[in-house]
């Protein structure tokens, strides 16, 4: 077996096994983006892995690993695992997703892998916004300005992130730089106090084929921040259902103290995206 750089070239002639990972060209934006391919004697592809960092979070590398149906078992990926560990300039952990019951779970369990997040997968009814309590303070995002919602959203993401996730030291920005074109204002909520300040924020994304919605308060310990986020979800699903959407996904995590709670009223949750983080071991 050899690995190498995977190309442009191999993109372009990947076999479907390939193509339903989407792999991009090896270093397609800098040395933290890697991706190599693993061939047999005949030079036929047989596997392909790639990893890659973001500014929001560089504290450690995203995985991907595909192999061939007809290969699998045969240490095919864990060979590729350690070649991409072998490119990394400083060792960092990875972190890789997917349903409670994909069976890849299998494969990172083999290098110890720890859950580090949960998140529901299910689609919710937007009907279910009945079951919520509305809050006084709540209204449309539309209502502040985009320079406070920019912020509030950075200060939401930083701890709710923090315990699990960390953001990195420039990541404010990078992570709110295509936010405004990638969300709908009207249909997004925020709590806002007497003194004006945003208390709580629930954006509804719309870039995707579903909107997902996602928020929690501001601060990690805001007073009565579980009865404002009820009364975000509740007026952002009425807007939404009013729009004519039946079905939202939500990119909330099981350990968002004041939105985990809801979760039960809104489905419950029957599946389950899983976060593992795990170290790979370096071929040499
Ligand atoms: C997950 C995947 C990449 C594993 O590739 P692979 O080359 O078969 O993996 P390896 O042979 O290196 O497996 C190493 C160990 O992981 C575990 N493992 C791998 N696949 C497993 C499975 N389907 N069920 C249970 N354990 C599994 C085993 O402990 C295995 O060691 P063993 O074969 O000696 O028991 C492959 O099944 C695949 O391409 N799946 C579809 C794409 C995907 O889900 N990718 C996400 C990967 S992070």
């Amino acid at each position: 077996m050899i690995v190498r750089s995977l190309t442009s070239d191999d993109v372009s002639l990947a076999p479907a096994w390939l193509r339903e990972r989407s792999m991009l060209p090896d270093r397609w934006s800098d040395e933290h983006t890697r991706t190599l391919i693993a061939e047999d004697g005949a030079g036929e592809p047989i596997g392909a892995g790639t990893m890659w960092t973001s500014r929001v979070h560089p504290d450690r590398y995203s995985v991907d690993l595909i192999v061939a149906p007809a290969h699998r078992r045969a240490g095919i990926a864990t060979a590729l695992l350690a070649a991409l560990a072998d490119l990394q300039p400083a060792p960092k952990p990875l972190i890789w997703g997917a349903a409670e019951t994909d069976p890849a779970q299998e494969f990172v369990a083999a290098f110890g892998g720890r859950t580090i997040q949960r998140a529901p997968l299910d689609t919710f009814q937007t009907s279910r916004a009945v079951r919520l309590r509305p809050h006084d303070d709540v209204a449309s995002a539309a209502a502040v300005s985009r320079v406070a919602l920019e912020q509030a959203w950075a200060d939401m993401y930083e701890w709710t992130h923090a315990d699990w996730h960390p953001m990195g030291p420039d990541a404010r920005a990078a992570l709110v730089e295509d936010l405004w074109d990638e969300i709908d204002p009207h249909l997004s909520s925020v709590a806002v106090s007497a003194s004006g300040a945003i208390d709580a924020v629930l954006l509804v994304y719309i870039d995707g084929a579903r909107p997902v919605v996602a928020g929690e308060t501001v601060a990690r310990n805001t007073a009565a921040g579980a009865t404002l986020l009820e009364g975000c979800v509740r007026r952002t699903f009425e807007q939404l259902a009013g729009s004519g959407v039946a079905e939202t996904l939500l990119d909330a995590h099981e350990t968002d103290p004041h939105f985990a709670p809801l979760f039960d009223a809104l489905g419950p949750v029957t599946r389950w995206h899983r976060i593992v983080e795990f170290h790979p071991r370096r071929s040499a």
